[in-house]
C-alpha cells in the first residue's frame, strides 16, 4: 500500500537531471537573506509562501506543530496572528519558546528558526488586525480556536451573532485574539543538491553578532 502512495526514491538520472541553483549563500545578513529567499518563493508557491510551520511544547514536554502565516519579519524577530487561548496559546503561555520551519518545495529550500517568544505590542496586534478582512475580523471573534465544537451549526451561529452586534462600524480587536514574536537565536538556511548531499548553513546568535557555520547535510 505504503509502495502506491509514497513516491520513489530518485535515480541516478532523476538526481543527473536536478537544475544547479548555483550559489543561493549571496548575502550574508541572515534576515536579509531570508527576505531574498522569501520574496523568490513568492514568485513560484502556488500559495502561501509566507506560511510556516510552528512547533511549541506544552506543559508535559510533549511537542506540537501546526502551520501558521508569517506576518512581518524584521531583526527583532518573525511575528504571526492567533487566539491566545489556542492548544498554541496556552503551550506558548506554559514554555514561551520555539521554533519555526519553512518549506518552500517550488525552489526546493528550508529555512529554520529557534528561540524565546514574546507577545507583540497592542499597538502591532490592533494594526494587523485593522488589515483583516471583515469577514475574517467576525471569524477571529466567533471562533474559540482549539475547543470542541459540537457541530458546524454551533460555528456558524457564533459568526451570525457576532456579525449582527458588529453590524456597523469598527470591529475591534478580541482581547484573546493577538500575536507573538519569536527571536531567533538560530537560524538554518537549507538548499537541496543532486544525491542529497545538501548544503546547510547554521547561523547562531553572538555576542553583537552572528557566527555563521556550515553543517553535514
Ligand atoms: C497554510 C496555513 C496557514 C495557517 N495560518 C494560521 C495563522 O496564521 N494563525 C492561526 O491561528 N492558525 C493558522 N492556521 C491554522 C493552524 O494550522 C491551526 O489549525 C490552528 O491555529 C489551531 O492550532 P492549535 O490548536 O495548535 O492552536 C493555518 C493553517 C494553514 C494550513
Amino acid at each position: 500500500m505504503a509502495d502506491e502512495i509514497i513516491p520513489p526514491t530518485p535515480s541516478e538520472e532523476a538526481y543527473a537531471a536536478d537544475a544547479d541553483q548555483g550559489d543561493v549563500f549571496t548575502i550574508d545578513d541572515p534576515f536579509a537573506l531570508f527576505a531574498d529567499w522569501l520574496a523568490l518563493a513568492g514568485k513560484s508557491e502556488p500559495n502561501d509562501a509566507n506560511a510556516m510551520a510552528l512547533a511549541t511544547v506544552d506543559e508535559a514536554g510533549l511537542p506540537d506543530v501546526r502551520m501558521v502565516l508569517l506576518k512581518d519579519v524584521s531583526a527583532c524577530g518573525l511575528s504571526f496572528y492567533t487566539n491566545l487561548e489556542s492548544a498554541k496559546g496556552r503551550q506558548l503561555a506554559a514554555n514561551p519558546k520555539a521554533a519555526l520551519c519553512f518549506h518552500w518545495k517550488s525552489i526546493r529550500r528550508q529555512v529554520r528558526f529557534r528561540g524565546a517568544v514574546e507577545p507583540v505590542r497592542e499597538e502591532e496586534a490592533d494594526a494587523y488586525f485593522k488589515t483583516r478582512a471583515r469577514g475574517a475580523r467576525i471569524g477571529a471573534w466567533a471562533s474559540a480556536q482549539s475547543r470542541p465544537l459540537e457541530g458546524r451549526f454551533a460555528l456558524e451561529k457564533a459568526v451570525a451573532a457576532k456579525a449582527a452586534k458588529y453590524a456597523i462600524g469598527e470591529i475591534p480587536r478580541p482581547p484573546q485574539w493577538s500575536g507573538y514574536r519569536l527571536m531567533p537565536s538560530a537560524i538554518e538556511f537549507w538548499v537541496n543538491r543532486p544525491f542529497r548531499l545538501h548544503e546547510r548553513l547554521q547561523y547562531t546568535q553572538q555576542e553583537g553578532g552572528w557566527a555563521k557555520q556550515a553543517l553535514y547535510p
